[in-house]
């Protein structure tokens, strides 16, 4: 794991682990592991469980931590007091995966001067004050939705933008990757005939999606910025006795994936929880390792062609 890491490093910078000599509050033996606060945004979809459940499984292979999860309910207050409560139980490491980029800044940044070391996954904060961003590239997922959009369509139709929060990176990411990919300037014949925030939630997407088909006569795609949004958008479009494309991102196994498997998606995108990694890089900064600022993690597609071997890596 720890070549693995190495290789994912990006170039830019090995940064210090965290603030000079702050002493750590636990051992790190069995007796007396070192304490993990795991601060996640929301467990009501399936992705961010998935999550917890990755943190959860490789830590429990190492007897030297313990890992004290958060659940912030999807309300970036909630999260902010639950980090505050995690630092004032004196955790060794914060793990955080923020709702959202400008309310989490603080809370992180006040942990990281305290000299506890953060390791901010999937969704990111402003400014540098942690120490390492683990998470895959959205612009990149987001511009090969768009490519991938572009020539499902044969370079024409309309396509509905279903977006995720936009007060997170994600959602922003994922948006102008999108843009990028399906370069309308090249395409005259293809639009964007609808787009909304649906705050990445499946009944806002359905919802979203009732009012895109009723005041669009033709729709001939969807792309979603998760798996729940699109699979929201179907519910709609299958309602209405309307069938177009869907394409979504996450590719859960028992999620996107099978929706791939059934038809009900055209697409999906993978996107990684990043926890196994998360685990593997607390194990190294709390043994005193330097960590590198940002980890990217990689993607693969998913098509009713490949989904039978396992989708296909995009380099
Ligand atoms: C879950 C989720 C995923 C998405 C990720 C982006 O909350 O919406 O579906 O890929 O968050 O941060």
């Amino acid at each position: 794991m720890r070549l693995r890491l190495a290789a994912l490093v990006l170039a830019a910078a090995a940064l210090p682990a965290c603030k000079s000599g702050a002493p750590r509050k636990h051992a790190g033996t069995p007796e007396d592991p070192f304490v993990v606060g795991m601060s996640q945004c929301n467990l009501g979809e399936p992705w961010r469980v998935q999550m917890n459940d990755d943190v959860k499984r490789a830590a429990e292979a190492h007897k030297n931590l313990r890992v004290v999860f958060k659940d912030a309910q999807n309300d970036s207050l909630t999260q902010r007091t639950q980090v505050e409560e995690l630092v004032a139980q004196g955790i060794d490491l914060l793990i955080i995966s923020p709702r959202e980029a400008a309310p989490l800044t603080r809370p992180v940044a006040e942990a990281y001067d305290k000299g506890i070391p953060v390791i901010v996954l999937d969704r990111a904060v402003e400014g540098d004050k942690f120490t390492t961003f683990i998470g895959a590239d959205n612009r990149k997922i987001g511009r090969e939705a768009g490519k991938w959009i572009a020539s499902a369509l044969g370079g024409k139709g309309k396509v509905v933008e279903l977006k995720g929060l936009q007060t997170s990176t994600p959602g922003q990411d994922r948006h102008a990757g999108f843009l990028e990919g399906i370069a309308l300037g090249e395409h005259p014949d293809l639009k964007v005939v609808f787009e909304a925030d649906m705050a990445w939630l499946e009944p806002n997407a359905r919802r979203e999606m009732e009012s895109a088909l009723a005041t669009q006569p033709q729709i001939d795609l969807v792309y979603a910025h998760n798996d729940p949004g699109a699979h929201g958008a179907y519910l709609a479009a299958r309602q209405s006795g309307r069938a177009l494309k869907f394409v979504g991102i996450d590719a859960l196994p028992h999620e996107g994936v099978e929706y791939v498997k059934q038809g009900l998606l055209d697409a999906t995108f993978l996107y990684p929880t990043g926890g196994p990694e998360a685990i593997a890089l607390t194990l190294e900064i709390l043994g005193g390792k330097q960590a590198p600022k940002k980890i990217v993690l990689g993607t693969r597609i998913y098509t009713k062609e490949n989904v039978a071997r396992g989708g296909e890596e995009i380099k």
